[in-house]
């Protein structure tokens, strides 16, 4: 019987039952600008390193959460008392995840599509983070729909540098995660979603193969096939969940051991309440996770009380951990959210 590889294993234990990932990988300036959400009194980036912190120190972090992503820069940050904020995550048992595009350009030729920087110099990089413990990288590519778009062209470039970096991600024993991502943001209807979502997987998946990359070794995160945000007519939970895995099924090998979804714009319930709702349904042969940014991070910056008040952004922040957890499962439920939503014990903050 063939053993499986320790990036086997660390993948599969990324998307464990009951857990997912929490991209956190928004630069300090991006918390400041309210990118997650806004907060009364995270108005520089001094405070916004302190919400970091806060995250990182969140006691019982790694009970829903298998992961976290950031960005390099989180490497060599440390909390006011010294500990390296990398430490704090591992003493949880969380596994730590680096995101390393440093931008975008212009597809050549191309006035509205890009393609992600950061492959040059990447292998130097990667062996660095190995050597301090990262487990992961994501890689996100992203196809806008519009008229005429996304190009066939740009779906086929981009795939190819998520191939290129699940590639060196290999090569120095991290697992990467593949992110081909089919904006939500626009008019479009959700069978539009849905087509431009198989095209942008197809290409994908013919990338690694070519690449030689093993499904069982990497993660995909991707959208949800839903309406397009200013679609006027919107699918309802289970015809997102049921297109989906339609969708899903015609593309992703068996041999992958999960999914961790984006959730790329939508509010924090309904993205779990999707994510749920595609858990009822017959087992798939891969977990179906997360791996929200905005759907995990708005609820604690929006909770957070600047420097004063920790508790009620860490309690934010386990209840939406725990809400996906329970979605993972398919034990979500509206009861849940609402039973356990303290993420702002007030009475505290008066005493
Ligand atoms: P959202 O869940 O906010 O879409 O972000 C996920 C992410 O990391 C995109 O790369």
């Amino acid at each position: 019987m063939t053993t499986e590889s320790t990036l086997a294993a660390t993948a599969r234990r990324m998307v464990a039952p009951g857990k997912g990932i929490f991209a956190a990988d928004v630069p300090l300036k991006g918390l400041v600008r309210g990118w997650w959400g806004e907060s009364a009194h995270a108005r520089t980036e001094e405070d916004a390193a302190h919400f970091q912190e806060m995250i990182c120190r969140t006691a019982g972090l790694g009970e829903h959460l298998s992961s976290i992503i950031v960005f390099p820069d989180v490497l060599d940050r440390r909390a006011g008392d010294g500990t390296p904020l990398a430490d704090l995550v591992a003493e949880q048992g969380v596994l730590l995840g680096i995101t390393p595009t440093t931008g975008w350009q212009l597809l050549g030729g191309s006035e509205h599509e890009y393609v992600p920087r950061g492959l040059d110099g990447l292998a130097k990089r990667l062996e660095a983070w190995r050597e301090r413990g990262v487990a992961f990288v994501k890689w996100r590519v992203a196809a806008r729909v519009r008229t005429g778009l996304p190009t066939e062209r740009a779906l086929v470039s981009n795939a190819r540098s998520v191939a290129e970096c699940a590639a060196l991600a290999h090569q120095f024993g991290l697992v990467p995660i593949v992110e081909p991502e089919v904006e939500m943001k626009g008019e479009h209807t959700i069978e539009r979603q849905f087509d431009v979502t198989e095209r942008f997987l197809h290409r994908t998946f013919e990338a690694l193969y070519e690449h030689d990359i093993l499904p069982e070794e990497i993660v995909l995160k991707t959208n949800m096939v839903v309406s397009g945000s200013d679609c006027p007519e919107q699918a309802g939970v289970d015809i997102v969940a049921q297109e989906t895995l339609r969708c899903l099924r015609r593309v992703v090998p068996p041999a992958l051991p999960g999914i961790g979804f984006l959730s790329g714009g939508q509010s924090d319930r309904d993205a779990t309440a999707h994510l749920d709702a595609m858990n009822r349904l017959a087992p798939q042969p891969w977990a179906l996770s997360f791996s929200f940014g905005r759907a995990i991070g708005r609820a604690p910056v929006e909770a957070w009380d600047g420097k004063t008040d920790e508790s009620s952004g860490q309690t934010a922040l386990r209840h939406r951990a725990r809400m996906n957890g329970l979605a993972t499962l398919g034990e979500w439920s509206a009861v849940a959210e609402k039973g356990n939503g303290q993420r702002q014990p007030a009475a505290r903050r008066d005493e």
